[in-house]
């Protein structure tokens, strides 16, 4: 009889670490973060300047190719990325398949896993160019695959995109807008959720990218891995903050019930917790957050907002700073807690707020699993395992159990 124990022994050494806390399984030269510091770059670039000054076309140029482009290059994307917006209009037929209250994460994973069928046999994934169309049309598609979710949900008609807006521009007419009725974008709103785009477009080997690479790793069609990565980004752990975030604050629901909240977060016999509030990796302060800060307000101020749930939002913020046990334990308010209000405030349901991650993360997925695929040390991912379970046995007959 094999003692497996004995036999991992023999086989000499190899690590056990659930989560991955401590094994990179790749490298990687697009996203750097430091949690101590609260540093997060991209090909270098620090995240605060590229939500400043940046655009998500621009950034996602970055991530994709390496370095920022020139005017001349960034016209040249942006044109290609609006060439590829459209659905195959079959695809209309699937979202009918659909119950009409699925959720739209439900739909996005479906929907993309769907595009496989539409480009499987043309994408030759050991083709760079191949690669890059692949990366293109998911870039261009998801804004219009979240936005048809969203007019499902609601039962109004489907909108096509119209290419001579901005990309975001696009996905909020797409979203807000209804047939043979004019759409004014708002500018404030189209740059405060294009930044929302930048925030979201990578951070480094997180639970639905490492999906997306693990998925890859094996030759599976892109449009798979990517609806892999969504199904991973789907769970709350991962996509689900700024959705809590906003339930909690629905939950408060007037200013003179926060200190209520502050101190049930702050009992140690209640599980309750701000949520929104503190970062796993980021321990001083969230970059991303920083950015949100500023953008919250601009966008209550230019939507002109009176729902106490914003109120709820702004005070909670300025309170929990102030508090000792926030400030010890370096609690502040994280990139969830901005995006989930900011997102509510321009009319997005909850249910939407993890497709639009989804939407932005595209960026990150595809920059890395072209990364991966690249590398010529790439190999099948196939973590190992510490087997608990019983050493060899003999098979009994179903007569003598
Ligand atoms: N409200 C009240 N107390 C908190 C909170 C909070 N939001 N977050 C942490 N604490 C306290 C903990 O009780 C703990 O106290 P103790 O030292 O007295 O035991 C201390 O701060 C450290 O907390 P940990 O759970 O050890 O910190 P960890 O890094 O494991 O958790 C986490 C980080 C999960 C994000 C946590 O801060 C939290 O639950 N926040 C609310 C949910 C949220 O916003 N999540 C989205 C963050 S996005 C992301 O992390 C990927």
């Amino acid at each position: 009889v094999v003692d497996i124990r004995k036999l991992y022994a023999q086989t000499g050494m190899f690590t056990y670490d659930p989560g991955f806390t401590s094994t990179a399984s790749c490298e990687s030269g697009l996203t750097f973060i430091d949690g101590d510091e609260g540093v997060l770059l991209h090909r270098g670039y620090p995240i605060g300047q590229l939500a400043e000054e940046s655009s998500f076309m621009e950034v996602s140029y970055l991530l994709l190719n390496g370095e920022l482009p020139n005017q001349g290059e960034l016209n040249k994307f942006t044109h290609t990325i609006s060439r590829h917006t459209m659905l195959h209009e079959q695809l209309a037929t699937f979202y009918r398949g659909f119950r009409r209250d699925a959720h739209p994460m439900a739909i996005m994973c479906g929907v993309v896993g769907a595009l496989s069928a539409f480009y499987h046999d043309s994408t030759d994934i050991t083709d760079p160019t191949q690669r890059m169309i692949a990366s293109h049309r998911l870039i261009a598609k998801m804004p219009t695959i979240a936005a048809m979710a969203y007019k499902y949900s609601v039962g109004q008609p489907f909108l096509y995109p119209q290419n001579d807006l901005s990309y975001t521009g696009n996905f909020l007419r797409m979203t807000f807008g209804v047939p043979a009725e004019p759409y004014e974008v708002n500018p404030v709103v189209e740059k405060a959720l294009d930044r929302i785009f930048i925030l979201h477009a990578d951070h480094e080997q997180n639970a639905s990218t490492s999906t997306v690479r693990l998925a890859g790793s094996s030759g599976a069609n892109p449009f798979a891995c990517i609806a892999a990565g969504i199904a991973c980004l789907w769970g709350p752990a991962h996509g689900g903050a700024n959705e809590a975030a906003l339930n909690m604050l629905h939950e408060i629901g007037r200013p003179e019930r926060i200190p209520e909240f502050i101190a049930r977060a702050k009992d140690k016999n209640d599980p309750f917790r701000l949520m929104g509030f503190g970062h796993r990796v980021y321990k001083n302060y969230d970059p991303r957050a920083t950015v949100m800060q500023k953008t919250v307000r601009e966008v209550f101020a230019a939507l002109n907002v009176s729902n106490p749930v914003f109120e709820v939002a702004l005070q909670l913020e300025e309170m929990a700073l102030k508090d000792d046990y926030f400030v010890e334990k370096k609690l502040f308010p994280n990139v969830d807690f901005y995006s989930g209000v900011i997102l509510s405030a321009i009319g997005f349901p909850t249910t939407m707020f993890t497709a639009l991650f989804a939407l932005a993360r595209t960026v990150g997925w595809v920059a890395q699993w072209n990364e991966m695929i690249s590398d010529p040390e790439q190999k099948i991912g196939r973590p190992r395992q510490l087997y608990t379970g019983p050493t060899e046995r003999d098979y009994v007959p179903i007569t003598s159990r």
